[in-house]
């Protein structure tokens, strides 16, 4: 299978506790490189936007008002199917259900402040990444 490429976001919980590097080591190990990298703040309607699919589930206005909190490092992961092996290194949601050794596992403190978000299939994997990349910031 070829190369994918996912969208990643390492939230706010975890760029408040200086954790940008131990969470980027965690997907290097997993053979998922940094292909693209910006650390920014997202505005509410950015948040809002980037959430819409989210927009009616009772989460959503805590959820924005979260990812506004603190910034944000934007990513795209690259590597042999990037999408699964990101949601693999990340874990499950909820860090109560998450597997040992996994980001969220270890790092996340709640099923909102999770420390990560990835894209969860090619296809909005595709979307994701050209909500905050062009195609020109992507160095492979
Ligand atoms: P993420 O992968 O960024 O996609 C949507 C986010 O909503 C999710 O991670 C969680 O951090 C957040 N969220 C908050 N509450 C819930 C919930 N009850 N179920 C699912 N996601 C939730």
């Amino acid at each position: 299978m070829a190369l994918e490429r996912t969208l990643s976001i390492i939230k706010p919980d975890a760029t408040r506790r200086n954790l940008t590097g131990a969470i980027n080591a965690k997907f290097e190990a997993a053979g998922l490189r940094l292909v693209a990298q910006r650390r920014i703040r997202l505005t509410t309607a950015q948040a809002e936007a980037f959430y819409a699919v989210h927009k009616e589930r009772p989460f959503f206005r805590d959820l924005v008002t979260f990812m506004v909190s603190g910034p944000v490092v934007v990513q795209v992961l690259e590597g042999e199917h990037a999408v699964a092996r990101n949601r693999e290194v990340m874990g499950a949601t909820n860090p109560a259900n998450a597997a040992p050794g996994t980001i969220r596992k270890e790092f996340a403190e709640s099923i909102e402040a999770n420390s990560v978000h990835g894209s969860d299939s090619a296809e909005n994997a595709a979307i994701e990444v050209a909500f905050f990349f062009a195609g020109l910031d992507i160095v492979g």
